[in-house]
């Protein structure tokens, strides 16, 4: 029956989800994403992040991390614009929220989580962020840790988009029910209880929109089960938001684009060797399919 069908993502439906780039368009013009995570010991995360964000369309990136990390994001990035946060023990403290927020309110969207790590203030600082930012926001990795236990959070911002990009573990932390083995349907039941848009990761990872629709995705393989694969998907879907595409056409058309881009790179380096950083560098071609 219905409740078992779901559309598959079709490139037709991914290039409408690539906002047009107009001729005389300027760097505003293609919105603008922040990016805020990581922590001693996760620099990688978010630095994929703002790569992948660099590298699908928006026009400026914006990189908030602990302060006790930033030289290194500093050296590291080039497209993206890495600024130091208040931190405790190598993690942000709830001291960095007022600087966030303003960061956020001149941006069109925010990716939240990558290598955060988890504890006491890095859960307060990611509900008060959850509570206050109006922009759409991408809740992904230790930012989906920081809700569990917390989904009154997530349910008062049914007026704000909000995607959420677990993996499995981090989905039945969030109380999402997979012990029937039906990920269709936990997914289904998940974005209508919660009223946000669910990204379930995987192997044919599932977009859930409230409606109750749901889109499967086909591109992507093996070589993306790699540490970091996940951070460089929210750097897409951020940057796709910031440009002015829909919830499901970031979140779907994004998965899309990811997998795309890590099935090119699995044609030149294998699923063996390739790494997210090459899936990053496979963006543009994946792009380049569907524009
Ligand atoms: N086929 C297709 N796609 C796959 C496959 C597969 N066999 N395996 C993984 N993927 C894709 C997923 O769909 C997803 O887009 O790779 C990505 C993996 O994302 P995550 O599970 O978030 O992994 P990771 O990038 O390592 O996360 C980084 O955040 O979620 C935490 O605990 C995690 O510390 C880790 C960090
Ligand atoms: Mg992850």
């Amino acid at each position: 029956g219905l409740a078992c069908r779901a559309q598959t993502v079709e490139r037709d439906f991914v290039r409408t989800a690539l906002p047009p780039r107009k001729i005389d368009g300027h760097k505003g013009t293609f919105g603008k994403v922040l990016i805020v995570g990581g922590a001693v010991g996760y620099t990688g995360a978010p630095w994929l992040t703002a790569a992948a964000a660099a590298r699908s369309g928006c026009g400026l990136v914006f990189l908030g991390v602990p302060e006790a990390i930033w030289p290194v994001e500093a050296a590291k990035c080039v497209s993206a614009m890495p600024f130091p946060l208040p931190d405790k023990h190598g993690k942000l403290s709830p001291k960095a929220k007022e600087e966030i927020l303003k960061r956020a309110a001149g941006c069109d969207a925010v990716a939240l989580g990558p290598g955060l790590g988890r504890g006491d203030g890095v859960t307060e600082l990611v509900l008060e962020l959850l509570r206050e930012i109006r922009q759409p926001v991408v809740l992904d990795a230790d930012g989906i840790n920081a809700l569990a236990g917390h989904m009154d959070v997530l349910d008062a911002r049914q007026d704000r988009v909000t995607v959420l990009t677990p993996h499995d573990g981090e989905f039945a932390r969030i109380g999402g029910d997979l012990s029937a083995g039906d990920r269709l349907g936990a997914a289904r039941a998940f974005t209508e209880a919660h009223g946000c848009v669910l990204v379930l990761k995987g192997h044919r990872t599932i977009t859930a929109v409230p409606s109750g629709n749901a889109l499967v995705n086909t591109t992507g393989n093996s070589g993306l089960a790699k540490g970091g694969s996940g951070d460089v998907l929210t750097g897409v879907i951020a940057s796709l938001l910031a440009q002015g595409a829909s919830p499901v056409q970031a979140a779907a058309g994004g998965v899309w684009l990811h997998g795309r881009a890590g099935d090119l790179a699995a044609e030149r380096l294998t699923a063996y060797g390739m790494t997210p950083e090459d899936v990053v560098s496979a963006l543009p071609a994946a792009i380049g399919e569907v524009q």
